[in-house]
């Protein structure tokens, strides 16, 4: 494997997570960049990492920097994309991509602009298990693939200053949670050709819980839920005509599933192999975004950014019937 230096931008809750990851898989993550120096200080001391940087300028502009990881909330998603395509780093973006379809474009474009790799953080759809379920479809197994189920309901803080709860730092659980099995719905059954959604909206004025509709093609569907301040089964389920498929709690993190015809025979029973290093599971969108580079490839083929934009697209649409739009749009 050809190796690359990562540099974190952010240093907060899952920029840890990450660097603990690409750690564990023996990745070099060569600096961090933050908004304060004490922070970029106290994670760099707690990571071993050799460079702390007090600007995000600062850590793009790094020449022993070659992907930057962006982990800030996601108002800033887009502005710390552009930094660093100028910079001209490779970027792996966290999810949401940005906060709505028009800078998702606005990074894409910079990105095919620079000649550089921008990805979007959508860790699930380089899981073992999704790689497995996309086989499974692909050869018949299930049938017509007709509906998608999945929720995505955790008990998240309450706090109103926290991001998930506050608008000015694009919080409710569309944006943080629904991202994932709407990201799911339309790796599977493709893009929706129409939506449906209806929210519960907090006292600070974001989606507490939103429901969603889609039909795609044919008539086919997904139903799809995420809450903040519920914990739900967190489970999925993907229907054919010939049978269907149970992915185990956590669905989005690696874990297991089943294959089950319509007679309840269980076809097929799938465990992730465990990384034997403690890994979370985020190393293999590392390890994709790694090897699109190597090969020279633009875009990766599993999560083309057009794809991004257009979920992003879905994002939006869904917050335009739901009436959430957030500071500045
Ligand atoms: N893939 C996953 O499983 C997963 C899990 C959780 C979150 N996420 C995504 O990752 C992103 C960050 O989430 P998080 O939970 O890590 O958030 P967090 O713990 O609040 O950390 C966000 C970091 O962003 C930086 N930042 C820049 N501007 C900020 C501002 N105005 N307010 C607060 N922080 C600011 C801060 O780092 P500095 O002070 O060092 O600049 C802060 O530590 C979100 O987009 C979220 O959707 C992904």
């Amino acid at each position: 494997m050809t190796s690359f230096r990562w540099g974190v931008l952010g240093s907060g809750g899952i920029a840890a997570t990450f660097t603990r990851d690409l750690q564990l898989t023996g990745r070099e993550v060569t600096a961090v960049g933050s908004r304060s120096q004490g922070s970029a200080d106290a994670f760099a001391e707690r990571f071993g990492i050799g460079a702390a940087h007090g600007s995000y300028e600062a850590l793009v502009s790094d020449p022993e920097v070659d992907i930057v990881y962006i982990a800030t909330p996601h108002p800033y998603h887009a502005e710390n994309a552009l930094l660093a395509i100028a910079a001209g780093k490779h970027v792996l973006v966290e999810k949401p991509f940005t906060l709505n379809a028009a800078e998702a474009e606005q990074v894409a474009v910079a990105a095919a602009e620079a000649g550089v790799v921008v990805l979007e953080a959508m860790w699930t759809r380089f899981l073992p298990h999704m790689a497995r379920i996309r086989e499974i479809i692909a050869a018949g197994t299930l049938g017509d693939v007709r509906t998608v189920i999945a929720d995505h309901d955790q008990k998240l803080p309450s706090d109103p200053n926290h991001r998930l709860n506050d608008p000015a730092l694009g919080g409710g659980s569309l944006l943080d949670l629904g991202i994932y099995p709407v990201s799911f719905a339309v790796d599977i059954l493709g893009l929706p050709e129409r939506i449906i959604a209806h929210a519960t909206l907090t006292a600070t004025g974001v989606d507490r819980q939103t429901a969603l509709i889609f039909e795609h093609d044919g008539g086919r569907q997904s139903l799809l839920h995420c809450a903040l301040d519920t914990r739900g089964p967190v489970t999925a389920s993907i229907m054919g005509t010939e049978a269907r498929i149970e992915i185990d709690s956590w669905w989005y993190n690696p874990t297991s599933f089943t294959v089950i015809a319509p007679d309840d025979t269980v076809l097929e029973r799938y465990e992730t192999p465990d990384s034997g290093v403690g890994a979370r599971g985020m190393d293999f969108q590392a390890a994709e975004i790694e090897r699109v580079i190597a090969a020279g490839e633009s875009e990766s083929p599993l999560l083309p950014l057009s794809q991004t934009v257009a979920i992003m697209g879905v994002l939006d649409a869904a917050r335009e019937q739901i009436g959430l739009r957030y500071p500045g749009e």
